[in-house]
């Protein structure tokens, strides 16, 4: 996320100038560790035009097979754009489905350019910055649940010089115009469009009812004064990635949660045991990211409600089919900075999720339900009953799920819940390039995850104060372009404690650098990228990757446009480029329509000239088809 709360600080950032990390690895030291790597790197995962090939490595073809092998995609790679608009392949077209401010009902306000909406009306219009996203078929109707990650102070509040809320009306309207969506679309003569007043429209805010579920819930740590029974909060924050259960609910992911929160000079009530190091863990500070909630709205004030963070930073699961059902928030899947959830069964019925923590040196996590699911069967349980585990990975392309648990950690199930890090940390978890999405490849036993950048890679530690050297799936110090990591769990079953993995690719900039920073092979001057971010895998096998990362296009950047999205073979290990943003955007969230012949993407905090017919740019999610209306993945 671009967190323009922050004023030209990404969440990261700003977490990090409010607890900086010791420099705890000298530069000999760096240096040395990267060159005691190269036995490994050279001998199994191979830069530049080595003899074993990144992203045709262990887990799939040689490069001569590769190279042998007939692309599958159905379209012609697009070059890179420095404009304000979206470019799709030739035979393509695209289409803006619904910006912020689209009204959902009858009777909403029309935008204003001016103001942006007001308070009242900033809950019955479609959101903001839109994210991660999920397609429902329900009595015949195309729904779609969509997240609203966060704000943008000065588009959303254009009337204040500084964007900043100056009442509790202005933190009203950003609350409202975060959370989740559920629409209804058609497809009519003029393409998609929101079914105004139908009954499964409905948003989801910051201030919506919501109940705890799975090990933490009640417990004192969640304890509010509104809320004594621990078990009923208000709101979801920071929706970023999406997942989607067999039994056809929304799961929404809370992310940087913890810059909404903040501390008024009032003496502060006592804090219970634990929650100090857990603030520091998560980036709770007096100050949060300048939403200034806190100043307005008490429920965020942590000198009041220190326990209040505690309800914030989980999974969530809504209907959609359902508009009166309340989200639940399931404990049982950990609290971090969720990025996605992918839920897919093991052989035996049991669910397993992956989830990344998006923060620089942080964890990749699964979960694993006790229960079995069956179609027809209740499922309400399913995720609040099982173990969470973090990923070890090892330096020989094998790897191991650890389970936290309380023998593991020395912490009860939930404290485990409410500070996974904590737990993870406590057990050896491999520390990561800032894990954003996972996605399972629904043709082969198999996962991917976007390690998305991290400059403190080989440079200091993670909050928990974890070794972040280079390590296997991490290889290069000062990660600037990202890469995916891909694992394939043995005996090819998700619920299976160890797995085998490789880099499916290591994004890099070829036409500047030689070696690491060139990326790997399957990377070159006309498919080159930075950031992957959003990731999904079509019908057909192929995985989609979007980028959020730099579009400066310049130094270690050149040429590398605006971000975009491209579709990957997992088989060959081949990459092209399908889309690309607007300038300023993150290309976020994707989804396609029931028949797959309407893709659904995300365009996020586009630039000043998004071609949206006013002077705010408004986060949209548009619609790419074929010309000749065939199938798109
Ligand atoms: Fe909201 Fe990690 O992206
Ligand atoms: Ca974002
Ligand atoms: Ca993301
Ligand atoms: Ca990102």
């Amino acid at each position: 996320m671009a967190n323009d709360l922050t004023n030209e600080l990404t969440a990261d950032e700003w977490d990090e100038l409010n607890f900086p990390r010791a420099e705890e690895n000298e530069f000999d030291r760096v240096v040395e560790r990267a060159i005691s790597r190269r036995g490994f790197l050279g001998g199994v995962l191979a830069f530049g035009s080595g003899a074993a090939v990144m992203g045709t490595g262990v887990l799939g073809l040689s490069a001569s097979e590769a190279k042998a092998s007939v692309s599958r995609f159905a379209f012609q790679p697009i070059p890179t754009f420095t404009d304000a608009t979206v470019h799709v392949p030739e035979g393509y077209n695209w289409k803006i489905l619904a910006r912020w401010g689209d009204a959902l009902v009858d009777g909403a306000e029309k935008f204003d350019h001016e103001t942006g909406g007001s308070a009242a009306g900033a809950d019955k219009v479609f959101g903001e910055n839109t994210d991660g996203m999920e397609s429902f078929q329900y009595q015949g109707k195309q729904l779609l649940a969509i997240n609203h990650e966060y704000a943008n102070r000065r588009i959303n509040l254009p009337q204040n010089e500084d964007g900043a809320p100056k009442n509790a009306d202005d933190v009203l309207k950003l609350q409202h115009l975060q959370g989740v969506v559920v629409i209804e679309v058609e497809e009519g003569d003029g393409g998609w469009a929101i079914v105004k007043n139908s009954p499964f429209n409905r948003r989801i805010t910051h201030n919506t009812p919501m109940m705890l579920a799975g090990p933490a819930a009640g417990h004192p740590l969640l304890q509010t004064a509104a809320d004594p029974s621990g078990t009923q909060s208000l709101g979801t924050f920071n929706n970023c990635g999406s997942g989607k259960t067999p039994w056809g609910t929304y799961l929404t992911c809370e992310e940087n949660f913890n810059g909404y929160f903040g501390a008024t000079d009032a003496a502060p009530v006592e804090r219970m045991d634990g929650v100090d190091a857990g603030y520091k863990r998560y980036g709770v500070t007096d100050t949060g990211y300048n939403y200034d909630y806190h100043k307005f709205d008490e429920r965020f004030d942590i000198a009041k409600n220190p326990n209040e963070p505690h309800r914030a930073g989980w999974v969530v699961e809504i209907d959609p089919t359902d508009p009166n059902s309340t989200p639940v928030k399931r404990t049982a899947l950990g609290r971090f900075k969720h990025e996605n959830a992918e839920a897919v069964l093991a052989p035996d019925g049991r669910v397993v999720v992956y989830m990344g923590d998006d923060e620089r040196g942080e964890f990749m996590y699964r979960f694993v339900s006790n229960g079995v699911y069956a179609p027809g069967q209740p499922t309400d349980g399913l995720l609040d009953d099982g173990t969470l585990y973090v990923a070890k990975f090892n330096d020989d392309q094998t790897g191991e799920w650890l389970a936290l648990t309380p023998d593991t950690t020395g912490m009860d199930a939930a404290n485990i819940a409410i500070f996974s890090r904590i737990a993870g940390s406590a057990v050896g978890a491999t520390t990561m390039d800032r894990p954003e999405w996972i996605s399972a490849n629904p043709n082969a036993v198999e996962a991917y995850c976007c390690l998305t950048n991290n400059k403190n890679r080989g440079v200091k530690p993670n909050a928990g104060g974890d070794d972040t050297s280079v390590n296997g799936p991490n290889p290069r110090e000062t990660n600037k372009y990202g890469q995916i990591v891909r694992w394939r769990p043995h005996n090819e079953d998700h619920a299976s404690d160890t797995f085998d993995w490789d880099l499916y690719v290591m994004a890099g900039n070829p036409t500047v650098h030689e070696g690491p920073k060139a990326g790997s092979e399957n990377v070159n001057a006309g498919n080159m990228f930075n950031s992957p971010d959003g990731m999904g895998f079509d019908e057909s096998g192929l995985v989609w990757i979007q980028t959020d990362g730099s579009d400066s296009n310049e130094g270690d950047f050149a040429g590398m446009g605006n971000n975009q999205m491209l579709v990957g073979d997992p088989v060959t290990g081949e990459i092209a480029r399908f889309m690309t943003g607007p300038k300023g955007a993150e290309v976020t969230g994707l989804t396609w329509s029931a028949d797959r012949r309407s893709m659904f993407v995300g365009i996020q905090h586009p630039g000043g000239n998004w071609p949206d017919g006013g002077k705010l740019p408004r986060s949209s999610v548009i619609v790419i088809k074929r010309d000749d209306n065939g199938v798109i993945g």
